[in-house]
This record gives C-alpha cells, sequence and structure tokens, in this order.
C-alpha cells in the first residue's frame, strides 16, 4: 500500500469520530480541543517522525527494531506494543460493529426514529457482539493476505469521499436552529480549562490514539519505506489530514446535538454515556435532513466503515509482524489465532459498555501514553543518529530545523509525555 494512504487510513478512523466527539464532550469542549491541537503539534508531529525514524532505519518490525536498535532491554516496549494493539482492536471492532450496523440498517430499513434509544438497543448484548466479530474476522481476512489491493483502492477513494461529506454536513450544520450553543461549547474555550490536568491527559491521550501513535504502528508501516521519502514533511501531512477530520467532525457532532435537542447527552455525563454521542447525533441529523437523509447516511456510514478498517489493519498488523519476527509462525497462521483471541476478548466490551470505557481507559490511554514517553525517551538518548535518518530524504530548509527537532525530543517531549503519563496514571487510580 502507498505509504502516505496507510499511514493516513491508520491514522483517519472512528478515533477521529467516535472518540473525539466522546472525548471532548467529557472534557468540556473547546478547552480540550484548544489542547489538542497544541498538542498535535508540539508532541504528535515530532512523534511521529520519532517512529518513522526508527522504522525507516531498523527496516523490522517494533519488537525485532527495539531489539536492535536498543538492546534486549527494549523489548519489554515491544511486547507492550503488541499488548496496545490486541487490547485497543478488542474494543475497537465493537464500535466499528455498531457503524457496520447503522450502515446496514441505512441500506435496508431506514434511520431510526429515536436514535437515543436505538443507540441503547445495538450498543451492547449479542447482536453487538455479533458484529464485533463480523468486523474482526474482516480484519483478519485482510491482515492474512486477502484483499489488499481491494482495500486500497476503497480507501482512495473513501477517505476523500468522507472528508467530503463531513465537510458538507459541516457546512449544512450552520443553518440549523440552535447550533450556536454547539459552537460556543466547542469553539469558545474558558481558560481555566486549559489547565486542568484531567483535560490535558485527555487532550494527550486523544492525539496519541488518533494519530496510532505509542504503540509501533506507524514504525512497522516505515519499515517498508524507500529512502527517498521525506519524514519530516510526510509526518505533516498525516498529522494535518487527521486533525482536520477530528475537527471538522466536530463541526458536525456539536451543532447538531444542540440544535436537535441532546445536549443532555453531553452534560452530567456518567462514565459510558458519552460514548454514544456521535452515534446518536448523526442518525438523527440525517433524519432531519428529509429526502436526502438516508443516502447521505449510507454514503457517510459506509465511508466510516472503510475508515475504521484501514485502522483495524493497522492494529492488527502490529500484533501479527512482531510475533511472526519473533516467533517464526507463519502469517496466516498468526492472523487467524490472534484474531480468534482478540475477538474472545472483545466480547467483554460488546456485552458491558462499561468495559469498553475501562479498556479504552487501560489500553487506548495508558498504555500509548507508557509507549510514548518511552518511544521519545528511546529516540532522544538510545537511538544512534535518529536525525541522519531524518535527513535522508528531506529538503535542506527541514534538514536545518531537524536539530530542533532533535532537542525537542531529547528534552522538551521526555517532560511534556512524561508530565502526561503523571496525569493519566493519577486520573486512572486516584480519581473518582
Ligand atoms: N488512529 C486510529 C483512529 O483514530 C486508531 C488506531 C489505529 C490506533 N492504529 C492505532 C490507535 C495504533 C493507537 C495506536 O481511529
Amino acid at each position: 500500500m502507498g505509504f502516505l494512504l496507510a499511514a493516513v487510513g491508520s491514522a483517519v478512523g472512528l478515533g477521529n469520530m467516535w472518540r473525539f466527539s466522546a472525548t471532548a464532550s467529557q472534557s468540556g469542549g473547546a478547552a480540550f480541543v484548544v489542547l489538542y491541537l497544541l498538542l498535535t503539534l508540539i508532541v504528535g508531529i515530532p512523534l511521529l517522525m520519532a517512529e518513522l525514524s526508527i522504522g525507516r532505519k531498523m527496516r523490522l518490525s517494533p519488537i525485532s527494531a527495539l531489539r536492535k536498535a536498543g538492546g534486549s532491554g527494549w523489548v519489554p516496549l515491544g511486547y507492550l506494543f503488541v499488548a496496545s494493539g490486541f487490547f485497543i482492536l478488542a474494543f475497537y471492532s465493537v464500535i466499528a460493529g455498531w457503524a457496520l450496523r447503522l450502515g446496514l440498517e441505512a441500506i435496508f430499513v431506514g434511520l431510526p426514529q429515536d436514535p437515543a434509544a436505538h443507540f441503547g438497543d445495538i450498543s451492547s448484548g449479542p447482536f453487538a457482539a455479533v458484529f464485533h466479530l463480523v468486523f474482526i474476522a474482516l480484519t483478519v481476512f485482510v491482515v492474512s493476505g486477502g484483499v489488499k489491493k481491494g482495500i486500497e483502492r476503497a480507501a482512495t477513494i473513501l477517505m476523500p469521499a468522507l472528508f467530503i461529506i463531513l465537510v458538507g454536513l459541516a457546512v449544512w450544520a450552520v443553518s440549523l436552529d440552535g447550533a450556536g450553543e454547539g459552537y460556543r461549547f466547542y469553539l469558545t474555550p474558558d481558560i481555566s480549562g486549559i489547565f486542568d490536568p484531567q483535560t490535558i491527559a485527555d487532550a494527550a491521550g486523544q492525539t496519541y490514539f488518533s494519530l496510532s501513535l505509542g504503540m509501533g504502528a506507524l514504525l512497522t508501516f516505515a519499515s517498508y519505506l524507500g529512502k527517498e521519502h521525506n519524514l519530516p514533511r510526510e509526518s505533516s501531512i498525516i498529522a494535518a489530514a487527521d486533525f482536520g477530520v477530528a475537527f471538522i467532525a466536530g463541526l458536525v457532532v456539536f451543532p447538531v446535538i444542540f440544535a436537535l435537542g441532546f445536549s443532555h447527552l453531553i452534560e452530567g455525563l456518567a462514565p459510558g454515556d458519552a460514548e454514544g454521542v456521535l452515534f446518536i447525533a448523526l442518525p438523527a441529523a440525517f433524519d432531519s435532513m428529509g429526502v436526502f437523509g438516508r443516502a447521505v447516511a449510507i454514503a457517510f456510514f459506509v465511508a466510516l466503515i472503510v475508515g475504521a478498517l484501514t485502522s483495524t489493519i493497522s492494529l492488527l498488523e502490529v500484533v501479527v509482524s512482531s510475533l511472526m519476527d519473533e516467533t517464526k509462525i507463519e502469517r496466516k497462521k498468526l492472523a487467524y489465532t490472534m484474531g480468534a483471541a482478540i475477538a474472545v476478548v472483545g466480547l467483554a466490551p460488546a456485552f458491558d459498555i462499561q468495559w469498553l470505557v475501562r479498556m479504552n481507559n487501560w489500553a487506548g490511554t495508558l498504555f500509548l501514553g507508557i509507549g510514548a514517553f518511552a518511544t521519545v525517551v528511546f529516540v532522544g538518548w538510545f537511538m544512534d543518529d535518529p536525525v541522519g535518518e531524518l535527513a535522508v530524504g528531506a529538503g535542506t530548509l527541514t534538514r536545518k530545523t531537524l536539530r530542533l527537532w532533535y532537542l525537542l525530543t531529547k528534552y522538551v517531549l521526555p517532560v511534556i509525555t512524561g508530565t502526561v503519563l503523571y496525569f493519566m496514571i493519577r486520573n486512572l487510580f486516584f480519581s473518582s
């Protein structure tokens, strides 16, 4: 697969839509959004460059790359990456299953009359489990060597389509009566919120998750990269595309939530309540559009499902390629057995949304926080000449600024990602 396509495909997914709306709702809206933008620029892009430099330099899957570049002391970090991929995929595919179900319903049944009640019906239980299993099966099929070309072609068309649909929806949302409240919530930060440790940790966690950072996913893709690639430039493109999709998704979700009378969803949230924000707001929006609504819904969900699939592929790919190199077991066998194990673990979040919240807090936030911190320490302090690797293929101007990147990665990012990790641990263990 073309590197940029694969990397953007990995980054852009349910994280930009479901997780971004849920986290922004829970974490107080605009202050979170400001921090998320800042952290994408200051931490996200440099960390992308760090991961890509390890992958392209070592040309190995994560565990082997870490061993070869840093010694066997770094192997446990590689296993943490594998565990992150394993557990993130287990709950992510449950959410992808919701999207799959809503998409199929839009095609064959129609739009739900009461989206909030409908979400309650589909989010947990035997049907949620079945759609989760179907999504894991699709992912396993692709990763075991099934339809790479087909996915590539679908993604080439549907990723831009998703973007265009979102922009269209965002423009449409402007016309909604009562949208103003939504824009205020989403875009007018209160300054004190920016210094709230919980909000900082949420924004950093969202940055890692959305950019697929902190578990070696982009490292894995970069291991196939040629020396002509300009890694700093491509990192910026990936981050811009990823931020753009999330930000525009917010420009749809929040006006819709306030205009169509769902603001109770994001006020006084209990854990778990926020998870449905996207999947309630959008069907409600489609329904209010009249005759075109159903067609827009179908287009949107098809694009979202393919976006989710290109993300689940990258999650499983880390697990499979790492273990392939460690155990010498063949790809197909690993894809099937790991896929089966992930499918079983995913039954917990499929039957109980509190398990989904828990797994997102652990694997989707804490594990990535540890992985991100360890990755910057590794690249800043232990890897041999990362600047030299990044300079290959980069333009002259970029090469001059790489020194800055190095200083940032060595001295500043360990402090930022370390502080964030401390906040994550504190929030997870020591708050109500
Ligand atoms: N970034 C993807 C999303 O936003 C999810 C994802 C794919 C991911 N691969 C990852 C998250 C690796 C963390 C690490 O939907």
